[in-house]
């Protein structure tokens, strides 16, 4: 079946459920874990449910559904999902309540396996290629009470056109490819997410158009690897319509930054090794595009790097850093690191320390390396013990921490435009918004401005957010 067809067929599904819930007060509850894709997926779900006839609940105890979008990047995932679905079990008993989960960790054989010996009583369980058939298989579990499986293996399709009820009406995100092709002996990625896909040049302008006339202002670009979006297409010779010029990711972000009330574009996550020179002179001459570019290094020294398959070294990494310097002005940088990869010594650990001593990352997302199964990083025999992993992380955060005060001291006394957000959660008098280097800045102001770009001054800075003025 065309996915067009397919898409249609889970509309008549979304049509039969919304029969059924017609007279009812319906709830979901919703928990997301993991990257950004994940949220975008999870909008994706609650696009479906709320078409269906269910509204969104922060409180599992009214829901009729509970749903877990679920990540297996690092294991304490997978904790907190069993520690979740035990609490659920009486919930299930008293009241009846529908438990679904999808996402990543359900590409995992061990996990559903888990799942359905120590958890009998989940209904539904969904992987990432199955995500656009989430109506059918709630259909399914409600009219014909079975407990339904629908994880697939095989490369999954893009489904465009499924309804989207996102979190934010001033920021949205847009996924631009799916899967990943890198193999980094680490990650667990590539065997839960697929080979990498494209999505068609004029489904994401469309898309991005649409947000722009509903008032969206900052969009975020997303895929496991944005800057090899349609390579594969083009290496493979798999045909794909060009359209306003789009046929790599440098034209993808000139085109839409010609798009009319879009203010900000960013995207996550580049990989250092595809970061060619026509994608730096884009986001140099694109207003709109961020200068804050996320640049994931995972170590700084050049034999972890080889084992952990990431095809660049410490030297080059750091000359990618310096001819982004030179051509891109006011840019910023902020980075992933893993520390304890198996085979990690003392010695190759400071190399990793020395460059983010150099490069001055504006933030630093730390991850504890952790063993996942099925991945060539698992099987390796040096594993470095937690002591020691534990011991090289406090290292790294308190350099980390040190250069950030360090840095947020420079913002003091300059102008800043801020995208505001909204009212600030601690403080609901301030207002809250961030800057092109995604620094959070809290200021007193109307909330009139909630959406718009202001120029602020700002007046002091704290560990994790700055103070503003309104600037005249
Ligand atoms: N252990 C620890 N961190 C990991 N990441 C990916 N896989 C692992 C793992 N097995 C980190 C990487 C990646 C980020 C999203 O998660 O730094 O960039
Ligand atoms: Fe994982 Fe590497 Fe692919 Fe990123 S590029 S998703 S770290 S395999």
């Amino acid at each position: 079946m065309g996915t067009s067809n397919e898409v249609k067929k889970q509309r008549e599904y979304i049509e039969k459920v919304r029969k059924i819930n017609e007279d009812r007060k319906c709830k979901y509850n919703i928990l997301t874990m993991g990257c950004q894709l994940n949220e975008n997926d999870s909008e994706k779900l609650s696009g479906m449910l709320e078409e269906m006839g269910y509204a969104r609940t922060d409180n599992v105890k009214d829901a009729d559904i509970a749903l877990f979008n679920t990540c297996c990047v690092r294991e304490n995932a997978e904790d907190k999902l069993f520690g979740k679905l035990g609490e659920l079990k009486r919930l299930k008993e008293e009241k009846g309540l529908i438990i679904a989960i999808g996402g990543c960790m359900m590409q995992e054989k061990h996990i559903t396996d888990k799942i359905k010996t120590s958890y009998p009583f989940v209904d539904i369980l969904f992987g990432t290629h199955t995500l656009y058939k989430f109506p059918e298989d709630l259909y399914r579990a409600i009219e014909e009470k079975r407990k339904i499986e629908d994880v697939i293996d095989v490369e999954g399709k893009i489904y465009e056109g499924l309804p989207i009820k996102r979190d934010s009406k001033i920021k949205a995100s847009v996924t631009i490819m799916n899967g990943c092709n890198n193999f980094c002996t680490y990650c667990i990625v590539p065997y839960v997410r697929g080979r990498e896909r494209s999505r068609s040049p004029k489904d994401i302008t469309d898309e991005v158009k649409s947000l722009a006339k509903e008032g969206y202002k900052e969009i975020t670009l997303l895929g496991q690897n944005v800057n090899s979006y349609l390579r594969v297409e083009k290496e493979k010779n798999i045909s794909f319509s060009e359209y306003e010029g789009i046929n790599s990711f440098a034209t993808l972000l000139r085109a839409i930054n010609k798009i009319d009330g879009i203010e900000r574009i960013r995207f996550v996550s580049p990989h250092p090794k595809d970061f060619t020179d026509d994608v730096i002179e884009a986001i140099a001459d694109c207003d709109k595009v961020c200068k804050l570019i996320h640049l994931p290094l995972q170590s700084g020294n050049t034999k972890v790097l080889k084992e952990m398959n990431r095809k660049y070294t410490k030297e080059q990494y750091l000359e990618l850093v310096d001819k982004m310097k030179k051509k891109i002005q006011n840019l910023t940088l902020s980075t992933d690191i893993i520390v304890g990869f198996p085979g990690e010594t003392d010695e190759e650990f400071e190399d990793t320390l020395d460059v983010v001593r150099r490069v001055k990352f504006e933030q630093v997302y730390m991850f504890i390396y952790s063993r996942r199964v099925g991945t060539p990083g698992d099987r390796m025999p040096n594993q470095v013990t937690e002591e020691i992993k534990h011991k090289r992380f406090d290292r790294l955060k308190e350099l980390v921490e040190s250069g950030i005060e360090e840095n947020n001291q420079k913002y003091v006394g300059t102008l800043q435009k801020v995208l505001v957000e909204g009212k600030s959660k601690n403080n609901p008098n301030m207002l809250t918004g961030r800057t092109d280097s995604n620094k959070v800045v809290i200021f007193e102001g109307d909330k009139n401005l909630i959406g718009k770009m202001v120029s602020l001054k700002i007046v002091s800075e704290h560990m994790w957010y700055l103070k503003g003025e309104i600037n005249g």
